[in-house]
């Protein structure tokens, strides 16, 4: 394991984008971290460079058979003027079980944890500074072995890079409209839908042109082999409040375990809320609407934070939540969540980790 992180400088910085239009994940930093992995060496050649292409041969593994995985996190610029990280450790450790997964090798998270943090310290005047606004960050690493054989890569890339950020979906915390997809599928069990990687989204790009024609922002994905229990979103995890029960698919292996849906459920239940992860069906949803017992919806995710489902649509119903407004127990996370995340309320789980 590298231990050394060579550090080169920009020497022309880039114009900042103005905090006012952040659209996202369209600007990057003047810098990134980048290291390989080869079977001899294992990973080294840790170093931030200035941000730019990179060169790669056309015959690499990750273009052909699609060995990626990646992850998102953010960095808050909090009141007191510090700058944080939120359970930063919980996504290199969601990481490694891509890699696992996905045949690819382990990252020693301490070292990752050390290099994000030289990296926003050489790109903290990046941090916008806007509420509501932070740092995305995205890690993610390819196999690079230029062999058209359909094996394991024998080489790898990890880079970081870094992106200013406002809200992800446009109509910022407006409630948003999703669907329930019938005819296509994300992931099995057995398969990668746990796994953070490059092939999951393909597979879902699709079916999220279809929605987002139609006016919707994204789709409620069902289980692959039933079609019958609803499992998440796009880009994040799904709750339901039922009979003022708070509820959300259990992870079994075809949904991504949420940071954020896990902190969602430890908030709730530090508040008494209860809260069961278990299958929940559509069929459900649809019933516990007509009897007025399914009342709020929300989506959990690093880009997408809280993000409150207006209207959900199953086959001919449309089931319009809170009024088509924000719901209260979606309100009342959103605060919390982005309290701790900022820094303007007490951190009692000690999940903000200071990196200036
Ligand atoms: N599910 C999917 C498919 C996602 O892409 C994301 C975003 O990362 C999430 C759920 C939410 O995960 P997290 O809260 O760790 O960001
Ligand atoms: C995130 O929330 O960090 C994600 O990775 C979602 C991504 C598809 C924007």
């Amino acid at each position: 394991m590298c231990e050394e992180i060579k550090v080169t400088l920009t020497d022309c910085p880039k114009q900042k984008p103005d905090e006012d239009h952040l659209v996202f994940g369209h600007t990057f930093t003047d810098h990134m971290f980048e290291m390989d992995w080869d079977k001899e060496n294992g990973w080294h050649d840790a170093r931030i460079v200035p941000f730019a292409p990179i060169t790669l041969s056309p015959a690499c593994n990750c273009f052909h058979y699609g060995q990626e995985t990646f992850e998102g996190m953010k960095a808050y610029r909090c009141e007191d003027g510090s700058i944080r990280l939120f359970r930063p450790e919980e996504n290199f450790k969601r990481m490694n079980n891509s890699n696992d997964r996905l045949s690819m090798p382990q990252l020693d998270v301490d070292f990752c944890l050390k290099a994000l943090k030289k990296l926003i310290e050489i790109d903290a005047d990046w941090v916008p500074h806007k509420k509501d606004t932070s740092l995305y960050i995205r890690p993610f690493m390819i196999g690079t072995e230029p062999s058209l054989g359909a094996h394991t890569s024998n080489q790898y890339k990890f880079l970081i890079i870094l992106s200013p950020v406002g809200a992800y979906y446009a109509t910022g915390l407006s409630p948003v409209k999703i669907y329930v997809e019938h005819d296509y599928v994300r992931a099995v069990r057995g398969g990668t839908g746990f796994a953070k990687c490059g092939g999951n989204y393909a597979a879902s790009m699709k079916a999220q042109d279809i929605a987002e024609a139609e006016g919707f922002s994204q789709v409620l994905w069902l289980d692959g082999v039933e079609r019958k229990y609803v499992e998440e979103v796009g880009a994040m995890n799904v709750f339901f409040v039922i009979g003022g029960e708070v509820v959300t698919p259990a992870l079994q292996g075809s949904i991504l375990p949420g940071i954020t849906r896990k902190s969602v459920i430890e908030l709730l239940r530090s508040w008494g809320v209860k809260v069961t992860e278990r299958r929940v069906a559509a069929e459900e949803l649809v019933e516990a609407y007509k009897e007025g017992r399914f009342t709020e919806m929300f989506g959990s995710g690093t880009a997408a934070v809280i993000s409150p489902v207006g209207l959900l649509r199953y086959g001919d119903t449309d089931m319009v939540l809170s009024d088509g407004k924000i719901g209260e127990l979606s309100q009342k996370l959103y605060d919390a969540l982005t309290g701790i995340q900022w820094g303007r309320a007490e951190d009692p789980f000690g999940w903000s980790v200071k990196v200036l």
